[in-house]
């Protein structure tokens, strides 16, 4: 006897579809947008955006030093919670349990592993400045939907062939998710190593990927979702892995000129 279906939800493919094209979008726009205004952190903060005199802040926004900020530790645990908590009330909703075969095990522990990281590790070794409380808004609303899309087309809608994990699409997706990985962590290790404690001078990076790339942490970022758009095959994941790019390719462009 198959199992009854679920009655809490349901996979809704037109839903995917429409959300995927909502990130897709929301991709393309922010790069346009990016070429008017920054993303406002770090050291693009203080940037003088077009428009601007110099010396004068916008006459709409508050000044950048009457602007609210949290701590980078505690803004950043904020924003990326929502990859990991999302995904687990949907998998505890979802009623029978489910995340078989191994193929959907493995890309979803890729997607949790990742996030785990950046919620759970990564903000506590940070050094840095601190962050504008509108972008950590703007952050967890990002990290909410993209957190709900991936995970609800993974836990509701997926389905993999049981040996999944020897298509070459999941290893060559899994290998270059890993590498990307690998190359994130160590650049972002590179990063805090420029600064003592307490300081917040920018310096040229050295070693590692950054002999090639100036935004190496960046680079490794985008070859990830790359990485798991190949491996998981679907719609969603490669809308991600799009507006990865278009996030992360304007602020590459600003610190290669910064
Ligand atoms: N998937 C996505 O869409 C997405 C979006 C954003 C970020 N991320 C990831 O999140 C991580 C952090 O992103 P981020 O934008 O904050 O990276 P970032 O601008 O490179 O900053 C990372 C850390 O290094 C410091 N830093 C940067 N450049 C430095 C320099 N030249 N000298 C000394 N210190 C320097 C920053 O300090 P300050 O804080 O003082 O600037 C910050 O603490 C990255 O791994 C990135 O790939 C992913």
């Amino acid at each position: 006897d198959s199992p009854p279906p679920s009655r809490t939800m349901q996979c809704f493919p037109d839903l995917v579809v429409a959300l995927s094209c909502g990130l897709v979008a929301f991709g393309a726009l922010h790069l346009r947008s990016e070429m008017f205004k920054t993303l406002q952190y770090g050291k693009e903060e203080d940037r003088q955006e077009p428009g601007e005199e110099a010396g004068k802040e916008s006459a709409k926004k508050p000044p950048r030093r009457h602007r609210v900020h949290l701590p980078t530790s505690c803004a950043w645990i904020l924003m990326e919670l929502p990859s990991i908590m999302v995904p687990t009330f949907l998998l505890v909703l979802r009623h029978p349990p489910r995340l078989a075969p191994l193929g959907c095990k493995l890309l979803g522990g890729m997607f949790c592993g990742h996030y785990f990281h950046r919620t759970f590790i990564y903000p506590f070794f940070r050094r840095g400045r601190p962050f504008p409380l509108h972008t950590v808004f703007a952050g967890i609303l990002f990290c909410m939907f993209n957190g709900f899309l991936q995970s609800y087309y993974m836990i509701y809608c997926a389905e993999y062939p049981d040996d999944w994990c020897n298509d070459v699409r999941f290893t060559s997706g899994f290998l270059l998710f890993v590498l990307g990985m690998g190359i994130n962590i160590h650049s972002d290790f590179l990063l805090r190593q420029l600064r003592k404690p307490g300081e917040f001078t920018y310096k040229i990076p050295q070693g590692g990927l950054f002999a090639y790339v100036s935004s190496a942490n960046y680079f490794g970022e985008i070859l990830e979702w790359f990485g798991y758009a190949i491996a998981t095959w679907c719609l969603p994941a490669f809308a991600f892995a799009f507006c990865t790019v278009c996030i992360l390719g304007p602020r590459a462009c600003q610190c290669h000129r910064y």
